[in-house]
């Protein structure tokens, strides 16, 4: 019996647009790298796939209390500059879209930078970390913010596990 894989997005041509912060976050202390920065390398090593960290102009504050409140300010007054737009995706199939959840939805930064971007005829793949809301509004935010991309199925990895989450990553892939 031969076994039919199933479509696998590995050999597509990808590029990783991501956005991620280190310092002080919700159930994980103090870290030097970002929850979904390691998700980014890991669909870096799985796919050959470029990457591209959105920064925000204005760095979030280290202290976990301090930052919630400057997302909610960003998010409620569509303000969140960025340090540099992300690069030409034209000669890229597929687009891994991967952020943190703010609140429900993507740091403002990410609706800023995605902003000046044609996405038509791209594919998205939304990957989040979180501590409970999965892929919140995400994967909906994505299809208003970037018009004309086929937006498909999302991974959600809790930042918590990600360390341990390669073969999660390996399997959505
Ligand atoms: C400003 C802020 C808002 C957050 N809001 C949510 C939320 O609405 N739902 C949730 O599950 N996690 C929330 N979290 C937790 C983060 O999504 C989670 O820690 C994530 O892994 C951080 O990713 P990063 O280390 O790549 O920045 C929030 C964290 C911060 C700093």
């Amino acid at each position: 019996m031969t076994l039919r894989r199933k479509a696998s997005y590995k050999d597509k041509k990808s590029f990783v647009i991501y956005f991620s912060r280190a310092d002080e976050n919700y159930a994980v202390g103090y870290i030097d790298k970002g929850n979904t920065e390691v998700v980014a390398e890991y669909i870096s090593e799985i796919t050959g796939a470029d990457r591209f960290l959105v920064e925000p102009a204005n760095p979030y504050a280290k202290d976990y209390n301090t930052c919630i409140e400057e997302a909610k300010e960003r998010q409620a007054k569509h303000d969140a500059p960025i340090v540099e737009s992300i690069p030409d995706i034209s000669g890229y199939e597929v687009i891994y879209i991967g952020a943190p959840v703010y609140w429900g939805v993507m740091p403002e930064e990410m609706v800023t930078a995605l902003k000046e971007i044609d996405f038509a005829g791209k594919t998205i793949r939304p990957f989040t970390t979180h501590e409970g809301s999965g892929l919140g509004s995400i994967p909906g935010q994505l299809k208003k913010v970037c018009g004309g991309a086929n937006v498909v199925n999302g991974l959600a990895i809790r930042g918590t596990a990600v360390n341990t989450a390669k073969d999660k990553v390996e399997e959505w892939i």
